[in-house]
């Protein structure tokens, strides 16, 4: 299939090296051409890397860099097939950049957005023909997460959901279906893992290497929240859960923190910028957790609850399938366990309990307990 790719940053790049593996003929175009000289760049390093592995043979490796044209000229974009969109996450651009799209290609090309926060709906509105929008949201990096988002429009026609499904699948990922709300599935339920680990932290409950030490140690998770944070950078994190607060209408269980937004003015953006919630400078302390087992339990009961509650609002609402919310978060962020799994063995009622607890104590919307939770607990029932 002839697929075009437009942005050739992190993402770009990356799908690039997914679907040309494929075995797709892929254009990546960037309308800067320095970022597309650079992609060329890095995507030839990389097919080196993995033949060095014995991923693939040289032979393949240079094929496949060869079977990715590259190109600063919008309009070779014209005989795609499908086309992923992976261009900054700025509405006003994209929906210009819809626009032109639209007027390039055949009637029939699927017009593909790569967008973690913006509304499907809203890049779709820019085009004659909305029903060819879709969202495919991959995860960084794209060549190593199985996971895929898709995320159909109100305009999205339905037939198209199947037919996106089944090319994912081709291309050796694993498709979820979730609905056009903000953070989608992953960028949504994952936001405790953040918020939650944030207020202990200003609560002054535990310090972040106590909080990644409980998470890492008794939870299974491969890193701990602020390790995470640090890791993604806080421009990246931060933005995303200003937007999720944002366009859920302010609801206060997404209230970003202020911790994490004084870091994100300050520049301290985590390990690129080396210093976020740690301190990456080479004689840089240590910090040491505290391992005190019961203030272990205490941090990962409270963060993982939360994160079991947003699972189960996520079902309640109809964002996705509890197959998939659990899938999304097993190969999207690498949980060790979906999370209604985890809720069931949890004990649906002692979720029900743990939530209250809070809740009554902090008069907060953040610990509602979700209506799912509640209607299972009554008919004795469970999520699997
Ligand atoms: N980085 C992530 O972790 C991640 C994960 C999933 C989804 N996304 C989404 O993917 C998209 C791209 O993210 P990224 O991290 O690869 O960004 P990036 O900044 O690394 O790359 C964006 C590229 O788009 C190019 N570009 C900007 N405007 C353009 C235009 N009008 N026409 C053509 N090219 C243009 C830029 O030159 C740049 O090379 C965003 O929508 C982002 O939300 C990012």
């Amino acid at each position: 299939m002839k697929i075009g790719i437009v942005g050739s940053g992190a993402m770009g790049s990356g799908i690039a090296q997914v679907l040309v593996t494929a075995g797709n003929e892929v254009l990546l175009y960037d309308s800067n051409p320095i970022a597309i000289e650079k992609a060329g760049q890095i995507l030839e390093a990389q097919f080196q890397k993995l033949a060095e592995k014995g991923k693939v043979t040289f032979e393949e490796a240079e094929t496949y860099f060869d079977k990715i044209r590259l190109s600063d000229k919008i309009s070779e974009l014209k005989d795609s097939e499908l086309i992923i969109e992976a261009i900054v996450e700025d509405l006003e651009t994209k929906k210009d950049l819809f626009q032109k799209l639209e007027s390039l290609v055949s009637e029939d090309c699927i017009l593909a957005t790569n967008t973690s926060s913006l509304s499907i709906a809203s890049i779709a509105s820019a085009c004659q023909k909305p029903e060819r929008v879709i969202g495919i949201h991959f995860f960084n990096p794209a060549p190593l997460m199985a996971l895929v988002e898709l995320i159909p429009a109100v305009q999205t026609d339905p037939d198209l959901v199947s037919k996106v499904k089944s090319l994912v699948e081709n291309w050796k990922k694993l498709p979820v279906i979730a609905k056009d709300t903000p953070g989608f599935i992953v960028n949504r339920v994952a936001r405790p893992f953040y918020g939650e680990a944030i207020r202990i932290l200003e609560e002054g409950v535990a310090d972040c290497a106590t909080i990644d030490f409980a998470m890492t140690s008794l939870g299974g998770f491969k890193m701990g929240p602020f390790q995470l944070m640090d890791f993604i950078g806080h421009d990246v994190n931060y933005r995303v859960t200003e937007t999720v607060f944002k366009e859920f209408f302010y609801d206060p269980k997404f209230k970003p923190s202020f911790t994490q937004k004084r870091l994100f003015e300050a520049g301290y953006f985590g390990r690129k910028s080396g210093k976020g919630f740690y301190d990456y400078a080479q004689n840089a302390e240590q910090l040491k957790p505290n391992e005190n087992p019961e203030l272990l339990q205490i941090i990962f009961k409270r963060i993982l609850i939360m994160l079991m509650n947003e699972a189960a609002d996520a079902l309640f609402l109809n964002i996705a399938s509890a197959e998939d919310i659990d899938l999304a978060m097993a190969k999207g962020v690498n949980y060790p366990k979906g999370l209604l799994k985890w809720a069931d063995e949890f004990g649906l009622e002692n979720l029900q309990n743990e939530l209250d607890e809070m809740y009554h104590f902090y008069h907060e919307d953040r610990y509602r307990c979700s209506p799912i939770i509640r209607n299972l607990v009554k008919q004795n029932k469970k999520f699997y």
